[in-house]
């Protein structure tokens, strides 16, 4: 069968971009990760062989959220550097051919934001108030929150101030919801779109994409709104703060501006099935949106093949590539969620207390995973830390812990610090090279440095390896943009794109079919592809 992928020409519908995670990337200075390091190691990020970057928040912000909590969307923390390493940063990567993708935080900001400090000052009913989502209390003296939502990362949605109103904050207390009925607000975020358009990103990956628009008559809702995945239940009534219809018709706003600047925008939209997904990215708004229905999905044949027929469909409906991903800083890292008994999406953490990951059938499966990800048509995210196979630290003690979900939870989840720590780079330096002082702004775990790239780079058979030959190989072969045909059997995941024919086994062997050679597998393959292995295979020469 036939996936059909809408080919586009533009550089993104096939772009292999990868995540950067400031804090934990590359430290010059004194173990929290800066934008110089990461200047510095563009020329590694051009040797993988990535088109793009996004690099997660690195603006002004108290860090409750490790800048998801932004209080001045136009200039850099000085804990990252100054709006002159952004400019240096910019003009390195030109250099470099990658181009840039910034994060924007649009569905609320830092309690520290000069808004919301006003907006406290000015008191109810004032015009600064109606910037955020401020209401009065119920019960006799209003001491009982406007409504029952709940905070994503635990405990309730609403935080009582002084005068006794109450603000929004669907996330952290430190991060008020804005209030997107008000045109202020809309004006505000088309002048920072500009202004990093002006300084030269190629676009932008969008926060919470789904939450902007609110039911302004703020119901109750009595249920939880997952990270990533939503809510997997057809039964619960639409939920009055995620993925509204009315979030759209910003979109189409931005687009325009977006357009004028040859710029794309990526749409972070937990939603509830892959239809709605697909309205992210019809043809006047988002340019792409996760497909988080890949990445939360089981390691097994039937959910993959179903998740990837089914990604194509919606998306040719409104010819829209595909976006696949498998890792962020808001999951566990992919080697220790393929270790787990259940996989999927994986839980929120993982605690040294809980049932540990089987690490070697994990890495072997992700490796398979990820060559699978990278043969599929469409582009793809790879997170920091993914091309060394980086495990969770899943032995972190917690009183490290930093995540306001661990806090939020009164610990009961152990939040995203796991999949957040500071990456490798020397083998032979203190705290693997992370920073010039071997500090590291969260501990790494023992033998972290095994995983640096001085030692992969040099091994033929390390993730490194596997995923610069695959770069190399997907864009030799066009694969980002070629046809697929689906030839799934009982036995496995098979595809068809361009030229190569992919194989993805799970729990069986498999004989290399005849008239076909390895072009390159994520384990030694000679005869047989062995279990949990996938081999990009090209024709033998006649
Ligand atoms: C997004 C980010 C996450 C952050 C949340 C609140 O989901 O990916 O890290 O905590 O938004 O901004």
């Amino acid at each position: 069968m036939i996936l059909s992928q809408p080919s586009s020409d533009q550089w993104w519908s096939s772009a292999v971009i990868y995540q950067i995670y400031p804090r934990s990337f590359k430290s010059t200075t004194d173990g929290v990760g800066d934008l110089p390091g990461i200047t510095s190691k563009l020329p590694y990020l051009a040797g993988l062989g990535v088109d793009a970057v996004w690099i997660s928040p690195f603006y002004t912000s108290p860090q409750k959220d490790h800048g998801y909590d932004v209080s001045d969307y136009r200039d850099v923390d000085p804990l990252f550097g100054t709006l002159e390493d952004a400019t240096t940063l910019l003009a390195r990567a030109k250099e470099l051919g990658i181009k840039v993708i910034v994060d924007l935080v649009p569905n609320h900001t830092s309690d520290q934001h000069p808004w919301f400090q006003k907006a406290l000052k000015a008191g109810p009913g004032s015009p600064e108030r109606n910037l955020y989502w401020f209401r009065d209390g119920r019960g006799e003296n209003g001491e009982l929150p406007p409504t029952n939502w709940r905070s994503v990362f635990g405990g309730p949605a609403w935080t009582q101030v002084e005068d006794g109103q109450w603000y929004l904050h669907l996330f952290d207390s430190s991060q008020p919801d804005l209030n997107w009925e008000n045109p202020l607000v809309r004006e505000e975020f088309e002048s920072i779109l500009r202004f990093w358009l002006e300084r030269g990103v190629a676009g932008f990956r969008v926060d919470v994409a789904h939450g902007l628009m609110k039911d302004p008559a703020l119901p109750d809702w009595d249920h939880d709104w997952e990270m990533v995945s939503g809510l997997d239940d057809d039964s619960v009534p639409a939920p009055p703060m995620w993925d509204r219809d009315e979030v759209h018709d910003i979109y189409r706003d931005w687009r325009k501006i977006v357009d004028s600047y040859g710029g794309m925008m990526c749409a972070e939209a937990w939603v509830h099935d892959d239809e709605r997904r697909s309205l992210y990215v019809r043809p006047d708004e988002f340019q792409q949106c996760f497909n988080f229905s890949f990445l939360a999905s089981p390691w097994d044949r039937a959910s993959l093949q179903e998740v990837i027929a089914q990604s194509y469909e919606v998306n040719n409906r409104v010819g829209a590539p595909t976006t696949w991903v498998f890792n962020n800083h808001d999951v566990v890292r992919l080697p220790s969620r393929m270790g787990l008994p259940v996989t999927g999406k994986g839980p929120n953490g993982i605690f040294p207390t809980d049932p540990q990951p089987d690490l070697e059938l994990g890495s072997r499966r992700a490796r398979a995973a990820q060559l699978l990800m990278l043969a599929l048509p469409g582009s793809a995210y790879l997170y920091n830390g993914e091309e060394l196979g980086l495990p969770e630290h899943t032995s972190l003690a917690d009183e490290y812990r930093q995540d306001p979900n661990f806090r939020r939870t009164e610990g009961t989840e152990a939040g995203r610090d796991g999949c957040r720590i500071p990456l490798p780079w020397d083998s032979t330096l203190p705290g693997a090279g992370f920073s010039p002082t071997g500090e590291t702004w969260l501990p790494q775990p023992d033998g972290w440095e095994e995983y640096a790239p001085d030692r992969q780079i040099v091994n033929p058979d390390s993730v490194h390896t596997m995923i610069t030959t695959a770069l190399k190989l997907r864009k030799e072969h066009g694969l980002g943009t070629a046809q697929i045909k689906d030839h799934t059997t009982e036995d496995a995941l098979e595809y068809q794109v361009g030229d190569i024919r992919v194989i993805t086994a799970f729990d069986r062997e498999l004989p290399v079919p005849d008239g076909w050679q390895v072009l390159l597998s994520s384990q030694p393959v000679t005869d047989t592809i062995g279990p949990n292995t996938t081999c990009w295979l090209q024709k033998t020469e006649s």
